[in-house]
């Protein structure tokens, strides 16, 4: 695994600690974390003492003793059993604000050794409407390309639509059927659903119907070119009409990174012969399966990945085996993420250990599924709307901006309607991103306007509520939270000194974010910054601040908090408006 991020405290601390440690045993963990009792603690002496067969103290006590942090600290005490409490000096962390207001990159550094990594994200399906499913992937993968890229690293996004198989001899029949002018029509107006379940009923009631859809799957996997240009028109349309929603989500997606199943068609032979040459196709009811180890079913026999079934078609499997083989060797990744929800869990576990079986997901290279859990509704059952279909996300988005607008409206009668509507923009769909990424996302979650709309708590309007407060403080005093005024701040106040080493936990936030591939770290940070700017807003007046230098040292923690705040919700791609 590559080193995410970056340089921060706590990596100081450990660092620093850690040749104490090597002197005792090369490699010791020193294991510093935050603590309850000083800024941080180290654990690992017990871990080393118990392993050592030595007294937990004593240890610590030689660690203290050995390690170098004068600089650093302003008190290093061994507690309890054997811990470490360590206390970091208020000019060292006056220095670190400092030097961190000075640097564009917030005290963020980029890594020193960047890896291409690319993202597998949104994918939905030609001529389905995208349903929520879709909005986790979409949002998770959008913050994830985000701060990858902030980080240093080179980041490829892959829009895996799905744009083939035996449906679309169904699709194109009915849009021949319909008309052309009609089809695109009703695609263009994004109805989606409405098309497929037309196209299914037609299907399914009438027989000439189905032959016809028969012959149009081998037509179009034969490539003939009238049927291709047929496949086409679903494809753009839908295409139109995922960009419209990506457009209002505000995600970076582009039709540059739409690679749709289709793409991976000529590979496939490929990938099928590619697994026989190595022996690792059996034959099992007339389909090509690949039998990867580890995988067996409630009887414990092994589980078979069908690569090509019994009636030659490809399976599921062959285009994400080639999508894996292409993203490697034509694309270099190091690391191919795959922002999909969690009941593939065992199709894409079962892929990579076959592509790892084949050579095609070489050693250093390595493949991550970021499962993420489903947006229920109040009944706890899938998200629905009240008509019982898939909820539309153009719809679900533009509900949370007029639910947005109208929170705005009555907190602030006077405001010109024009005025309001970019930040209720920012908003609602900010609200509605945040409580997706909030939620550990391996975790269901359930879809609730009032909580994510809320002032209170942790939302979206929350962050970007402080935000908007910090420059509120700035308007007054005719001045720009942007502008680094050089200033070290002075940490006399617990809620100064509390809210400059939350501060100083950003570049560990995006760290954390990075290894874990979870968002919700760099919430759950942001919701911590903005409560801590809070308490310290409450208790230390800033413009009424006793002296001038009080007020110059509070006008530069509050600054930075509007910086880091603004920095952070823009990784996850939430706008932060200067005014609410
Ligand atoms: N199109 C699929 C769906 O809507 C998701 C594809 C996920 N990505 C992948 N490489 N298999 O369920």
């Amino acid at each position: 695994m590559p080193r995410w991020a970056m340089a921060d405290l706590r990596a100081l601390l450990e660092e620093r600690l850690g040749v104490a440690f090597d002197a005792v045993e090369p490699g010791a963990d020193p294991q510093v974390r935050p603590s309850d009792h000083a800024d941080f603690q180290a654990n690992g002496a017990l871990a080393l003492a118990r392993r050592l067969g030595r007294d937990p103290r004593q240890l610590a006590a030689e660690i203290v003793d050995r390690a170098e942090l004068a600089d650093l600290c302003r008190a290093v005490e061994v507690s309890g059993p054997g811990f470490v409490n360590l206390t970091l000096d208020d000019a060292f962390v006056s220095r670190q604000l400092q030097a961190m207001a000075g640097d564009q990159r917030l005290g963020v550094e980029a890594v020193e050794e960047p890896v291409t990594v690319v993202v597998d994200y949104s994918a939905p399906n030609v001529a389905k409407e995208m349903h929520v499913g879709h909005l986790r992937s979409t949002i998770i993968g959008d913050a994830l390309c985000r701060t990858l890229d902030f980080a240093g690293h080179k980041v490829i996004r892959e829009n895996h639509v799905g744009d083939w198989g035996t449906p679309f001899g169904m699709l194109i029949e009915h849009l021949v059927a319909v008309g052309e002018e009609e089809a695109v029509h009703e695609l263009s107006v994004g109805d989606l659903d409405t098309f497929y379940r037309q196209a299914r009923a037609s299907f399914d009631a009438d027989e000439a119907f189905r032959e016809r859809a028969r012959r149009r799957v081998v037509l179009l996997q034969s490539g003939d070119e009238e049927t291709l240009r047929l496949w086409r028109i679903l494809v753009g349309q839908s295409i139109r009409y995922f960009d419209a929603v990506y457009s209002q989500l505000g995600v970076l997606l582009t039709d540059a990174d739409v690679v749709g199943e289709s793409f991976y068609n000529p590979m496939l032979p490929g990938v099928v012969a590619g697994l026989d040459e190595r022996g690792l196709l059996v034959e099992s009811e007339g389909a090509l399966c690949a039998f990867p180890e580890g995988f067996a079913n409630r009887h414990g026999d092994p589980l078979p990945l069908i690569v090509q079934k019994s009636d030659e078609g490809f399976g599921y499997a062959a285009t994400d085996l080639a999508a894996i083989r292409d993203r490697v060797e034509r694309l270099g990744a190091r690391v191919i993420l795959y922002v999909v929800g969690a009941p593939q869990a065992q199709h894409l576990e079962m892929c990579f250990a076959v592509a790892r079986m084949a050579g095609w997901l070489p050693p250093g290279t390595e493949a991550v599924h970021v499962a993420h859990g489903s947006v229920l509704g109040s009944d706890r059952k899938m998200f629905r709307s009240r008509s019982g279909h898939s909820v539309k996300l153009g719809e679900l988005l533009e509900e949370a901006v007029l639910r947005a607008d109208a929170a705005l409206a009555a907190r602030d009668p006077g405001r010109p309607a024009q005025e309001r509507a970019p930040v209720a923009r920012a908003v609602g769909t900010g609200a509605v991103k945040y409580a997706d990424l909030s939620t550990d996302r391996g975790h269901d979650y359930v879809f609730d306007w009032d909580r994510m709309l809320a002032l209170e708590g942790d939302t979206g309007p929350y962050l970007q509520y402080a935000h908007a407060r910090i420059h509120a403080i700035f308007r007054r005093a005719e001045s720009d939270p942007g502008a680094d005024s050089g200033v070290a701040p002075v940490l006399a106040q617990p809620a100064e000194r509390a809210l400059g080493l939350v501060l100083l936990g950003y570049p560990e936030a995006i760290g954390a974010t990075l290894s874990s591939w979870s968002p919700s770290r760099l919430c759950a940070y942001l919701f911590s910054l903005a409560t801590a700017f809070t308490t310290f807003y409450e208790n230390c007046p800033v413009l009424q601040a006793p002296d001038p230098e009080t007020r110059a040292s509070r006008l530069a923690l509050a600054a930075l908090s509007a910086r880091v705040l603004d920095h952070g919700l823009g990784l996850l791609g939430i706008g932060a408006p200067d005014q609410m």
